[in-house]
């Protein structure tokens, strides 16, 4: 089929080896070589869109950058974008910028739970799910998602039922869900919803992935789901995955129940987020004001991305196959067709693939025989990550004489 003409350009990006970008300066420390393209951590090597940087640029014009409140008008930027995309009504005394999606889900846990008391995640899940329950001294409960007769991972809301005790007070959401790429349906949140509503739990409903969801889905804000959905929980949006602008360090927590307002509030002014910084005030504002074709562009970029990732899946499927795709830029690769260890997996994929990956071990156990690959790329790096992959399989494919 003929590739849609975009107006946004794809195909290139700029090189992030001589900035500070995490992905390369931590390649020695995790991979044992530089050697290794990194498809890990969750940002692009996507240019952050020119109008965001051009927000920036005209700011810094003005030479004092000192202590600055976020701007009213920058709020009222996320609110429309939640209500244009995601039908979300959200009043501006609901919402709270914080620097981080990581950060705000610490303030959350200390402000309703104590020491001892239980936190429930549903695995395999971006790792910092767990550290941020254990670091506070909560206890973890973890419920494994399951795959269904389709391959597809659902909650386990049978094990959700009973895992349940008194000391249990906080359910941490990943909505649409690292590293699985779900998209949760309303009927799927709503279980959930109502399970926590009638055991008192809180449940904080991480949707930072929330708007790079893909042709046939919709994202259903957990807020959204029911009223009682709505009383018990806080949830994230953000812009850092939406337009790559991780590196500008702004999101927003949004609560509308009161008093659950008022719980966090106490922690959140505790904690001192103060103003934050004021060119990412202008960035976030931009970037959710004129976003919107970008957007549109860049998952059709990135679906074109995921369907090379499958059709070479599709050739070497005895050895990896790709879990369907609802949303994020992440595949997960179900490798278990390779019959390799784990240490022995990550290794194949740096030393034959020299492509740097994350390991599924580090979700948790069920990602065990799995890894996780960021396709967030341009079409010329696509195309090197493919050409190393599929160079690997083959090799892996002669020297089992599999074919
Ligand atoms: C589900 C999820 N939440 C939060 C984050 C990080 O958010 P922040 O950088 O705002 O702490 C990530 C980054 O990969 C993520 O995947």
């Amino acid at each position: 089929m003929e590739k849609k003409r975009l107006m946004y350009d794809f195909s290139q990006a700029a090189s992030r080896e001589e900035t500070n970008a995490e992905k390369y300066t931590l390649r020695e420390r995790l991979f044992g070589t530089v050697d290794v393209e990194p498809v890990w951590v969750a940002d692009m090597d996507i240019n952050t869109p020119d109008f965001v940087l051009k927000s920036v640029k005209q700011r810094l014009e003005h030479p004092i950058v000192g202590y600055e409140e976020v701007p009213h008008s920058a709020y009222k930027a996320q609110a429309e974008w939640l209500q244009r995309r995601h039908g979300l009504s959200v009043s501006l005394e609901d919402m709270f910028h914080s620097h981080s999606v990581v950060a705000s889900m610490s303030v959350i846990i200390e402000a309703f739970s104590e020491e001892g008391d239980e936190v429930i995640v549903q695995t395999p899940v971006y790792p910092p799910f767990f550290h941020s329950v254990t670091e506070h001294g909560r206890k973890l409960l973890k419920n494994s998602l399951i795959q269904n007769s389709e391959g597809k991972y659902v909650f386990d809301i049978d094990r959700l039922k009973v895992m349940i005790t008194p000391k249990t007070k906080l359910l941490l959401l990943c909505s649409p869900h690292n590293p699985v790429g779900r998209v949760w349906s309303r009927e799927e949140l709503e279980e959930i919803a109502n399970i926590c509503y009638k055991n008192n739990i809180v449940v904080f409903s991480d949707e930072i992935h929330s708007d790079i969801v893909y042709a046939g889905k919709k994202h259903t804000p957990f807020a959204m789901v029911s009223q009682k959905a709505a009383e018990i929980s806080l949830s994230a949006f953000g812009v850092g995955k939406t337009f790559n602008m991780a590196g500008f360090a702004m999101s927003s927590v949004v609560v509308q129940n009161p008093l659950l307002k008022e719980k966090f509030e106490k922690v959140y002014k505790r904690v001192h987020f103060a103003g934050g910084n004021a060119l990412s005030h202008v960035a976030f504002e931009r970037a959710y004001k004129e976003g919107d074709l970008w957007l549109e562009e860049l998952k059709i970029h990135l679906w074109n991305n995921y369907e090379t990732l499958c059709e070479l899946s599709e050739e070497y499927k005895e050895l990896i196959q790709i879990i369907p795709l609802e949303a994020t830029y992440l595949a997960w690769l179900d490798c278990r067709g390779m019959e390799l260890k784990d240490k022995e997996l990550r290794d194949f994929f740096v030393e034959e693939a020299k492509l740097g990956l994350n390991a599924g071990i580090s979700f948790g156990r069920e990602g065990s025989g799995f890894m996780r690959l960021n396709f967030a790329v341009s079409s010329a790096k696509m195309s090197l990550i493919i050409e190393r992959l599929r160079n690997a399989l083959e090799t892996l494919r002669n020297k089992r004489g599999k074919h």
